[in-house]
């Protein structure tokens, strides 16, 4: 029969300095299917180990010259290496067997004993370690899909690198973290989320993880170090260090997307296993944080690309010049009062840039007529809602955004335009582009009219309550401006910061 039946055997290291008992254990073994391995001392056994990192289990005596069986058991707990361990010794005494335990040993096994004895004890480690890698790989597909899910419920880059960060503060405990993300102009790393005590109080120690951080993204891989390591890769004299510390790159596909180092004080020391789960949080990370970033990028290229529409269009209709980043301000401004979030807010400001762009497809006699307009021509202006869906259905990254510029000419009593809509059906942004649109082309000079004083303009809005507009707007509008005053908020259209200029 087969043992360790997943595909592979499990391997076995067999030490003792005794070679003809080492030899009948091998035999019985083999006769098992294990995959078996020899050392004569506790030597020897760590030369193996370090040339088959694919130990499962070692079986060892505890008296040997050179280093004995406990010694080797704690050079293994040490160095947080997954490998069961089975005491064999003919010095049988509860104190001894309490010691090994207590220090990891998976069982004990007093000699003389049956072979029988030893397969039975070695089948039941196997079996224990065998589920509990099972358990450890289901929580860890588990824990890993709570990662992916929540990076892929945020778009921008950085709510995914605090979420990546919060997510492996929960997995991993560590005491500090720090997130180095590539510049892409600089082409050196930057310090983007740092957490814990630890980082922020030892400059010295932050300077050699970002070294070290740089080190593991150039070469692409990934460290794990403790006082045994820690000389050969940081700048710091082990003799201080008393740290653990995992450093992973992020990668995604060719892309060097930045770094992650994690901190853990004392003895409560990373294993390898911790590494690995870190690399596959990491890949994760990698590419939500590359997505995010392309993402961002063909969106600022999408929008430079409709703001110069805008401006096509204000330079056809010289009178409505500022229009648009008037109303982009003014309904960033009603949506922070009505404490929208920032996504919402940031939609309201790409909209009232965009809001106006279907006039580049209107006549220009009739947009800059210097007169009412016929009603022929009315119905001609009528369509420049359309025409900006026309053009905006082009862009799927301003997906978001069409309905509120498609919309903001609709009424709350469903008499407005393109689509006659009533109050529950229109955008609750596209009402909000809708007061503030009317509001900034009432107070502005136009090609038929003087500008109207924010008086009028604040009654005009008021008697259009529950037709044209919506009540909580208006009022929210009208208190915003008495509270900050209209100069103000307009000498603010200057000072909007460049993120929401796209
Ligand atoms: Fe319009």
């Amino acid at each position: 029969m087969q043992k360790y039946d997943q595909g592979k055997k499990a391997r076995i290291l067999v030490v003792d300095d005794e070679e003809s008992l080492r030899e009948i254990c091998q035999d019985a073994l083999k006769d098992e299917g294990y995959q078996v391995l020899q050392a004569e001392d506790g030597v020897q056994a760590q030369e193996q180990m370090i040339r088959h990192q694919d130990i499962d289990l070692i079986i060892s005596d505890l008296r040997m010259p050179r280093l004995g069986g406990l010694e080797l058991l704690q050079y293994i707990a040490e160095h947080n290496l997954d490998i069961d361990f089975l005491v064999m010794t003919g010095f049988a005494s509860i104190e001894t067997a309490v010691e090994c335990i207590k220090t990891g040993a998976a069982d004990y096994l007093p000699k003389p004993f049956n072979i029988s004895h030893l397969l039975v004890k070695v089948d039941k480690v196997i079996r224990n370690r065998q589920s509990r890698q099972e358990r450890n790989r289901l929580s860890n597909i588990v824990r890993m899909l709570n990662v992916s899910n929540a990076l892929n419920a945020q778009l921008d880059l950085k709510s995914i690198c605090y979420e990546f960060v919060s997510q492996v503060q929960r997995n991993f405990q560590p005491d500090s973290v720090v997130l180095f993300m590539m510049h892409e102009d600089k082409n050196s790393l930057v310090k983007y989320v740092v957490r814990g005590r630890k980082l922020r109080e030892s400059p010295k120690l932050f300077t050699a993880l970002k070294a070290i951080g740089t080190k593991s993204l150039q070469e692409s891989r990934s460290y794990l170090l403790d006082r045994g390591n820690a000389r050969e890769y940081l700048s710091i004299d082990p003799g201080e260090f008393e740290y653990s510390i995992l450093i992973t790159p992020l990668y995604s596909q060719q892309n060097k997307v930045g770094s992650v180092v994690l901190l853990r004080e004392g003895d409560n020391m990373f294993t390898n296993e911790d590494l690995q789960l870190l690399g596959v949080f990491a890949a994760h990370a990698a590419t939500a944080m590359q997505n995010a970033r392309m993402y961002g990028k063909m969106r600022d290229k999408n929008v430079d690309i409709i703001r110069s529409y805008a401006k096509a269009v204000e330079a056809k209709d010289y009178y409505t010049k500022g229009h648009s980043d008037r109303v982009a301000v003014y309904a960033m401004k009603l949506g922070s009062r009505l404490k929208l979030g920032s996504k919402e807010l940031e939609d309201l400001y790409t909209a009232g840039v965009l809001h106006d762009i279907g006039k580049i497809g209107i006549p220009d006699h009739i947009l800059n007529k210097p007169a009412q307009l016929t009603d022929d021509e009315f119905r001609v202006m009528q369509s420049h809602p359309g025409i900006a869906r026309d053009i905006l259905a082009q862009l799927w990254s301003l997906n978001d955004i069409l309905p509120l510029v498609y919309h903001h000419h609709e009424r709350v009593d469903g008499k407005g335009y393109p689509e006659n809509l009533s109050n529950g059906q229109i955008p609750f942004l596209a009402k909000v582009i809708s007061v503030v649109d009317a509001f900034e082309a009432m107070t502005s000079d136009r090609a038929y009219r003087d500008a109207l004083s924010w008086e009028q303009a604040r009654d005009i809005l008021v008697r259009g309550i529950g037709t044209q507009w919506e009540e909580e707007l208006v009022t929210e509008w009208i208190k915003l401006v008495q509270e900050t005053g209209l100069e103000s908020i307009q000498k603010d259209v200057q000072a909007t910061p460049a993120t929401f200029k796209g």
